[in-house]
């Protein structure tokens, strides 16, 4: 019979695990017969002893399997299905471009997003900011969204790897989410069990992450391109630079508007769409959408000047119960928040510095993320139009623009802008964009 407490003790010692002791801790998570306290300290095991290969690829594959696993290939998809996560940052808002732009060129992209975490935004808020927008259709109507329009954005439901919900709302409150091993099955067995063909990691680095370092971030990509490999799915990633908001906004509709106007080529910031674009053609590259890099990057420019990426994400946006002019109109949608004012430098100098975390917790601060995951959003609020880290300021330079629901919100934030925007009198070496490509060869 399967003891808990023998298996944890064998991770405690640095013991191997067998794959049929996984299999049934991870039963145990699923129905119950394993206790919380017993999830925390296998856990923390974990979190100081690590886990082999093997024995994170069997927990990933156990955690994928403890629910509803997808299918395509009875649809017969004239194009592979691909998705892109991202580990999370501030104004990255990739995802509402980057499914329709992949779906222009050939690729099928069922994507299942999350709700912010922390001090980073999360694509179903974005989306949900959208009025009508329905992030939760029934499974059927998900896979005739995806092979009538080549995207779908959706909400994971409590069907996907629930053993990770249960897992992973332990590792919340127990101090061990940051464990490579742990975050790796969690994120790979939630997009595993969407039945992609391949997945393309974007893990960021920098002071808006979650890892909290460069050397940690690329051996999180170089974790999760190994075993989303030997799961099965070719996986890859880009460890790309969160030292500063990737997009000129952060906050729900104030983003959702960004990546309209991005598609529709109003205007593309340059390093929200170098990323965009970098993420997009792994994609194609790993799907065989493309050949080569400059390839990819011809047809993803194709697809945005022919207005196919636009016009799929329109009809995304209407099918799911949004409204039919959006593309045309998202401003009389999206509404805008009452006090919008912009916060000035007090003095004049170059930015060398920038806490992409706070500025993220200053969007959250206005209500556009949540203190309790009970909490209800505040769509409106955010921040906009950020300087750059290197940038010149005069003291009469704006920082960026708030967006509050009242006046005192609005100081609050840009209190907390203020603190999280360092200038000095010269400007900080440039970081790259992306750090580091990671593909199954480097490993
Ligand atoms: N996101 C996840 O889905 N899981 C983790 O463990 C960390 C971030």
């Amino acid at each position: 019979m399967f003891l808990p407490q023998e298996f944890i003790s064998k991770k405690r010692d640095n013991q191997p695990l067998s794959t049929e002791d996984i299999q049934s801790f991870v039963d145990g998570i699923k129905n119950g017969s394993v206790a919380e306290s017993q999830i925390a300290a296998f856990g923390m095991a974990v979190y100081f002893n690590g886990l082999s290969m093997e024995e994170n690829v069997t927990l990933t594959l156990a955690m994928r399997d403890s629910g509803r696993r997808m299918r395509w290939d009875d649809l017969d998809l004239p194009g592979p299905v691909v998705d892109k996560h991202s580990t999370g940052g501030v104004g990255d808002v990739v995802s509402l471009m980057l499914g329709p732009m992949v779906a222009a060129c050939g690729g099928f992209v069922p994507m299942i997003s999350g709700r912010g975490l922390g001090h980073t935004g999360g694509t179903l808020d974005k989306l949900s900011a959208i009025p009508g927008y329905n992030p939760f259709p029934a499974p059927d109507e998900f896979r005739r969204l995806v092979k009538e329009i080549g995207v779908s954005i959706i909400g994971q439901t409590d069907d996907l790897a629930p053993a990770d919900r249960r897992f992973y709302a332990t590792r919340d409150i127990t101090a061990t989410v940051e464990s490579i091993p742990l975050i790796t099955a969690s994120i790979l067995s939630k997009k595993l069990a969407a039945g992609l063909d391949s997945l393309v990691m974007d893990v960021k680095t920098g002071t808006g992450a979650f890892m909290p370092t460069l050397e940690k971030s690329i051996a999180l990509a170089r974790r999760i391109v190994e075993v989303g490999n030997g799961a099965g799915v070719a996986t890859s990633a880009l460890v790309t630079d969160m030292n500063q908001p990737l997009a000129t906004t952060a906050g729900n509709s104030i983003e959702t508007l960004e990546a309209v106007r991005y598609l529709r080529g109003d205007y593309r910031a340059p390093r929200l769409h170098e990323i965009t674009l970098a993420l997009c053609a792994e994609m194609l590259l790993a799907g065989g959408l493309a050949q080569n890099e400059a390839e990819a990057r011809a047809k993803l420019q194709a697809g945005l000047d022919s207005g196919r990426a636009a016009e799929l994400f329109g009809r995304m946006v209407a099918e799911m119960g949004g409204p039919a002019d959006f593309m045309d109109a998202p401003e009389r949608h999206l509404e805008a928040a009452p006090v919008i004012r912009p916060v000035y430098a007090d003095r004049a100098g170059f930015v060398t510095e920038m806490d992409t975390r706070g500025l993220g917790m200053a969007v959250c601060a206005l209500g556009g993320g949540r203190r309790q995951s009970a909490d209800v959003l505040d769509y409106r609020v955010g921040l906009s139009g950020f300087v750059e880290l290197g940038q010149s300021l005069t003291a009469e330079s704006p920082l960026c623009v708030v967006h509050a629901a009242s006046e005192d919100a609005w100081q609050e934030a840009a209190r907390r802008v203020r603190a999280s925007i360092s200038l000095g009198d010269s400007a900080p070496a440039v970081d790259p964009l992306v750090y580091r490509t990671i593909r199954r060869e480097d490993i």
